[in-house]
């Protein structure tokens, strides 16, 4: 290997290490630290993964100082613009966006998988009331190996390809359903006529009652929110859900462990978190005690829809967001105004404080996401959940480029012990109090 291809490294002045460099079609170059341990006895030490690129991936890009998304090669903000959440979910498992016939074909096995065996009623029914709906996804989810066996022989492609369909069509229904029972209403079934994310808002909103016209404004903010979570390359979740499959456990159970990862209020909860931030506010002059408090150490509050491990400058999806807002709140307002007024604000104080500035603290995809789904009527305890149904199916992708990887390994991280030497052990009768 040339030495344009490796990384000298010296250790306490000596030992002159040679580790490979790795070179992607995008994004920073990369060392090659694998035979690092085996072949000179060290290990690495990266705590949240700051600085260490976990897998080889095709399917997502970002460039966080410069605000750039690309899903498979494509621009996000294209992608939201042009094109919808079945052409996305495509593009992302199969690397090519569908021609028409390809696409009808894909919507079709998706739209006919969308019933859940009946049986898992059931389990809701073991569900309070009060449950939050994250659990009640995390339970379903995980519940599904237990009744399509057919689909968890993770070797078989015919085996993975039905299990992909049947998480991705059933997703939005368990959600669905999830809200339903929390409500103490009857569960709506899935309608084929209608556009994915059409039969979510049905599933959720109809009454058997009186008709439910799903509004085309909606649907598309809807399809829109979709599109923009659907994959964020190695987040928490999609790193969750390779390394539970990276021990060969079945894609139900590893979608549900990615599903209890996102619930946390550092990622998929921080939507719930900033409606709740900004209730709390109320009014404008509320706002510098508030941008205080997220500057002060000693207080644990953050600015929520803040900040981004990856994003150093605005979240791209965020300004797709933004513009949504305005859309929405047109059509069905739902007396969301203000809140959208307030946020506004608190986005324009904040980006225009020095604090927020030398920290690099942008708004996130999750600081307009809450006000969209106030404005549709959605309670926020649902966010996360509907966080969940779209990031669905960048699980999917990264957990099948995975299994598809012929250097796939167990994922086993090393550590750095800070713990007791050997020491020898006291009978208990003979130990000093
Ligand atoms: N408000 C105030 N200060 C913040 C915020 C915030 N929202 N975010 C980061 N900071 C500060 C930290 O206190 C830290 O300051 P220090 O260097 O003086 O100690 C510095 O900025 C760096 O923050 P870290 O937490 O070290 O950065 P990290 O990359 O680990 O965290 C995270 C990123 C978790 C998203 C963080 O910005 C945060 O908690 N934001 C609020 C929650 C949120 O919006 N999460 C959604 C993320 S997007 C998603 O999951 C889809």
């Amino acid at each position: 290997m040339s030495s344009k291809n490796t990384v000298k490294v010296s250790v306490s002045g000596e030992n002159i290490l040679n580790l490979p460099l790795l070179e992607g079609t995008l994004g920073p170059r990369v060392i090659d630290v694998r035979k690092l341990y085996s072949d000179h006895g060290y290990f690495t030490y990266d705590p949240g993964f700051t600085s260490t690129a976990s897998c080889e991936s095709s399917i997502t890009f970002i460039d966080g100082e410069k605000g750039i998304l690309l899903h498979r090669g494509y621009p996000i903000q294209e992608l939201a613009s042009q094109s919808s959440f079945m052409e996305v979910a495509y593009l992302l498992l199969h690397d090519d966006l569908p021609d028409l016939d390809q696409l009808n074909h894909f919507r079709s096995e998706i739209t006919h998988h969308t019933m859940l065996h009946e049986q898992l009623i059931y389990f809701y029914r073991g569900f309070r009331r009060d449950a939050h709906p994250m659990a009640i996804m995390v339970g379903i989810v995980g519940a599904l190996s237990a009744f399509y066996h057919d689909s968890l022989d993770i070797a078989d492609p015919d085996q993975q390809k039905l299990a992909v369909i049947r998480m991705l069509a059933k997703m939005p229904t368990i959600a669905a359903m999830a809200y339903k029972y929390s409500q103490g209403q009857p569960f709506v079934y899935p309608r084929n006529d209608l556009s994915y994310a059409a039969n979510f808002l049905h599933m959720m909103f109809s009454l058997p009652v009186e008709p439910y016209e799903v509004s085309p404004v909606m649907e598309r903010a809807m399809d829109r929110i979709f599109i923009l979570h659907a994959d964020h390359e190695q987040n928490a979740s999609t790193s969750t859900v390779r390394l539970a499959s990276s021990s060969g456990a079945n894609p139900f159970a590893c979608i549900a462990a990615g599903i209890a990862c996102l619930w946390g209020p550092a990622h998929g909860g921080a939507n719930e978190a900033v409606l709740e931030m900004l209730q709390e506010i109320r009014t404008p002059d509320r706002i510098p005690e508030f941008l205080a408090r997220a500057k002060d150490k000693d207080d644990p509050f953050r600015l929520m829809g803040f900040g981004h491990r990856v994003y150093k400058n605005y979240d791209p999806r965020a300004s797709v967001l933004r513009e949504s807002c305005y859309e929405i709140l047109e059509d069905v307002g739902n007396g969301s105004e203000p809140l959208l007024e307030l946020a506004l604000t608190l986005e324009k104080k904040a980006l225009a404080d020095p604090y927020f500035q030398e920290k690099r603290l942008f708004p996130n995809v999750d600081f307009y996401s809450g006000i969209i789904f106030k404005a549709m009527g959605i309670p926020t305890s649902m966010f996360t959940v509907l966080f969940a149904v779209a990031r669905t199916v960048g699980w999917l992708s990264q957990w099948k480029e995975m299994i598809e990887d012929p250097k796939m390994k167990i994922g086993r991280p090393r550590q750095l012990y800070k713990g007791h030497q050997k020491r020898k052990f006291v009978p208990v009768n003979e130990r000093n109090s």
